[in-house]
């Protein structure tokens, strides 16, 4: 059976960010399911500009722009990581996500929010699931907030406590469990 397609949008593009560790370890353990290809979508290298006009309505887009869409709509799941930043998500995350919109239809979308503080993001995680149900996305129930990310997880993205292994479990099998089911439907000979 051919793998699904479930890349990691990585949403900070802040310097000194520390959302990559987290976006690293997602990616790590999506891998180890072994069934599962992934990559993370850096929005630092895709440097997108302000959006005028969405992808779809434009001949003119820019760099990168192409490419990026064609990765979302090969995608069978998308995994977010986020920052949150005054109680919502990065502006350059919006600003990506505003680009596409077919591209995102009956996706499921597990979001990974990110904070220095004690309470992991839960807002910016309201707003972006708001987001995603605007794009035609299914985001699923189970979420995984990051408190204190610049204690929890070191560069490489390995987790200093145990308990990230078992929530990324929790999180990741559920997001593969909506994938799985809107696959079948959608590619029944997979
Ligand atoms: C502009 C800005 C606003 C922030 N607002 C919040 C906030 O509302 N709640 C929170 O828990 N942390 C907030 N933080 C702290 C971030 O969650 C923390 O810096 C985290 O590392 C962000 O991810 P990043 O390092 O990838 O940018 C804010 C940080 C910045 C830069």
């Amino acid at each position: 059976m051919n793998p699904l397609y479930i890349p990691v949008i990585l949403g900070s593009v802040r310097r000194g960010r520390q959302s990559p560790r987290v976006a690293r370890f997602l990616a790590e353990r999506l891998r180890r399911t072994g069934r599962v290809e992934t990559e993370i979508l850096d929005l630092a290298e895709y440097d997108f500009p302000i959006m005028e006009e969405r992808l779809h309505q434009r001949d003119d887009p820019p760099p990168g722009l192409r490419e990026f869409a064609s990765r979302l709509a090969r995608a069978d799941g998308i995994v977010i990581v986020a920052p949150e930043y005054n109680n919502g998500y990065p502006g350059v995350l919006k600003n990506a996500l505003d680009y596409f919109h077919p591209e995102y239809k009956r996706k499921p979308v597990g979001i990974a929010t990110v904070s220095s503080g004690a309470f992991g993001g839960l807002n910016c995680l309201a707003q972006l699931r708001l987001v995603m149900f605007n794009l035609g996305a299914a985001p699923i129930p189970a979420a995984f907030p990051v408190p204190r990310v610049q204690d929890n997880f070191d560069e490489e993205g390995n987790p200093r406590e145990p308990m990230f292994e078992k929530w990324a479990e929790d999180f990741l099998n559920e997001l593969l469990w909506f994938t799985e089911a809107f696959t079948a439907r959608k590619r029944p000979d997979r």
